[in-house]
C-alpha cells in the first residue's frame, strides 16, 4: 500500500511537473523584423538543451530576423520548439548564402518542432543565379542532421535559397502538415530532400516550388510519403542516383495518395548514365492523380546533363517497382517511360490499373516507351505497356 501511494504520488508529480519554458524574447529576441535575434535564439536553445526536464522553446508572434543558426545536441531532455511567429533571413543574400544551412538541428534526439513560418526571402539569390553572376552557393532553409525521433508539424517554409527542408543521417523523422512555397521559376528550390536516413515519413503536406516537391537521395530507407499535393514543381523524384561510384542504395519507398498538378514529372526514378554500385528497389507508387503532368511515370537512367557519359550505362540497378491505381492526364504523349540501363536492366516492374490520357486536341492516345525494362501488368493499363528486353519498342 505504501509502495502504491509512493508510486501514485510520484506519477502525479510527473504529470503536473511543468516542463521548462524558454521564451526567446526573455533571452533578448525582438519580433520587430529588424533586430538580429540570432544570438538570443542561441542562448534560449542552450538553456533548453541543458535542462534535465523537458523544455519548451517558445517563439511568440512577430517577425524575427535570424542569420544562420545551429541548434546543436545532444540535449539532456526532450525539446519542444513552438513557433507562433515568423523567422526571416536578412535581405543580403550573403548573410545566409555561404553557410549551406540557415536553420540547423544537429545531433538532436527527441525534438518536436511545432508551427511557425520560416521565410528565407530567396528571390535576391535566385536573381543572382539567373543572371549567372558570382553568387554565394546558397543555403537550405531547415536542415535536420544526425538526429532521431524528430517531429515537424504545421511548419510553413517559403522562398528558400535552395532546398526548403533537408533530412540527412537521421532516423524516425516525421514531417506532417507542412506547407512549402516558392515560385515555379525559382531554381533548385526543392521542397523536401531526404537521404542517408531511415524511417522518414512525410504526410498531409502541400508543396509548390521551382524544383522537385520531394527528392530522395542515396541511403534513404523505409520512407513513407502520403497525402501530398505537389505542383507546380518537378514532382517526386528518387535520384539523381549514381553520381558517385560508391553510393548507398534506396530501398522501401512508398508514395501514396498524392495529387500532382501541372508538374514536370509525376513519380520519377533518375540515375546518371555511368558506372556506379547503387540501387533502387522496393518502390511503391499507388493511388495517385496526375493533372496535366509532362512525365507522369518515368524511369530515366540516362541522366547526364553536362555530357561525358558517352557509351556508358548506369550502374544503378532498379528493381521491384510497383505502380498501382494511377490516373489522370499527361501533357505529353509519352505518359509512361522506362528508359533503363543496358548494363542493369530494370526488373520486376509491376503495373496495375493505370489510366493516363493525353490532353490533346487531336485525341491521340498516350504512349509507353521502354528500353531495357522487364515487368508485368494486370487490370486496365493505359497506355499499353511495352516491356521487353534489350530492345526499344513503341506501342499504341
Ligand atoms: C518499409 O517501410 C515502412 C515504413 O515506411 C515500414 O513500416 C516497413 O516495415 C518497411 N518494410 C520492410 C520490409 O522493411
Amino acid at each position: 500500500m505504501r509502495a502504491f501511494m509512493f508510486l501514485f504520488t510520484f506519477f502525479a508529480f510527473m504529470l503536473v511537473s511543468p516542463s521548462l519554458a524558454v521564451n526567446v524574447v526573455g533571452y533578448g529576441a525582438r519580433g520587430d523584423g529588424r533586430t538580429d535575434s540570432t544570438a538570443a535564439f542561441h542562448r534560449a536553445w542552450a538553456a533548453a538543451c541543458r535542462s534535465a526536464r523537458p523544455a519548451v522553446v517558445y517563439v511568440p508572434r512577430g517577425l524575427f530576423l535570424i542569420r544562420p543558426v545551429a541548434f546543436n545536441g545532444p540535449c539532456r531532455s526532450r525539446i519542444t520548439f513552438r513557433i507562433d511567429g515568423t523567422l526571416v533571413a536578412p535581405r543580403n543574400i550573403y548573410a545566409i548564402g555561404n553557410s549551406e544551412f540557415w536553420i540547423l538541428f544537429y545531433k538532436v534526439s527527441g525534438l518536436s518542432l511545432q508551427g511557425g513560418t520560416i521565410d528565407a526571402r530567396g528571390n535576391g539569390f535566385w536573381n543572382c543565379r539567373t543572371r549567372g553572376q558570382n553568387c554565394p552557393r546558397g543555403s537550405r532553409s531547415l536542415t535536420i542532421m544526425h538526429s532521431n525521433n524528430v517531429v515537424v508539424s504545421g511548419l510553413r517554409s517559403f522562398n528558400s535559397q535552395t532546398i526548403h527542408i533537408a533530412v540527412g543521417h537521421s532516423r524516425d523523422v516525421k514531417l506532417q502538415n507542412v506547407r512549402i512555397r516558392a515560385p515555379s521559376g525559382s531554381p533548385n528550390t526543392d521542397g523536401i530532400h531526404v537521404q542517408s536516413s531511415m524511417g522518414v515519413t512525410i504526410t498531409d503536406s502541400v508543396i509548390k516550388t521551382g524544383d522537385d516537391c520531394i527528392s530522395i537521395g542515396p541511403g534513404a530507407m523505409n520512407l513513407w510519403i502520403q497525402r501530398i499535393g505537389c505542383g507546380p514543381g518537378h514532382g517526386i523524384s528518387i535520384g539523381s542516383l549514381g553520381n558517385s561510384h560508391n553510393e548507398e542504395g534506396v530501398e522501401n519507398v512508398t508514395v501514396t495518395n498524392v495529387v500532382f498538378s501541372r508538374t514536370q514529372n509525376g513519380v520519377r526514378v533518375k540515375s546518371w548514365g555511368r558506372p556506379s554500385g547503387g540501387y533502387a528497389r522496393n518502390l511503391h507508387f499507388r493511388n495517385i492523380v496526375m493533372r496535366y503532368v509532362a512525365n507522369p511515370i518515368i524511369i530515366d537512367q540516362q541522366y547526364c546533363p553536362n555530357g561525358g557519359c558517352a557509351r556508358q550505362s548506369s550502374g544503378v540497378k532498379v528493381s521491384e517497382v510497383t505502380y498501382k491505381n494511377i490516373k489522370g492526364t499527361s501533357s505529353t504523349q509519352a505518359a509512361m517511360k522506362f528508359e533503363c540501363s543496358a548494363a542493369n536492366p530494370c526488373s520486376g516492374i509491376r503495373l496495375h490499373n493505370i489510366r493516363l490520357s493525353f490532353v490533346d486536341r487531336l485525341r491521340r492516345p498516350t504512349l509507353a516507351y521502354c528500353r531495357n525494362a522487364k515487368g508485368s501488368h494486370s487490370g486496365v493499363v493505359t497506355p499499353k505497356t511495352c516491356f521487353s528486353f534489350h530492345k526499344t519498342k513503341l506501342n499504341m
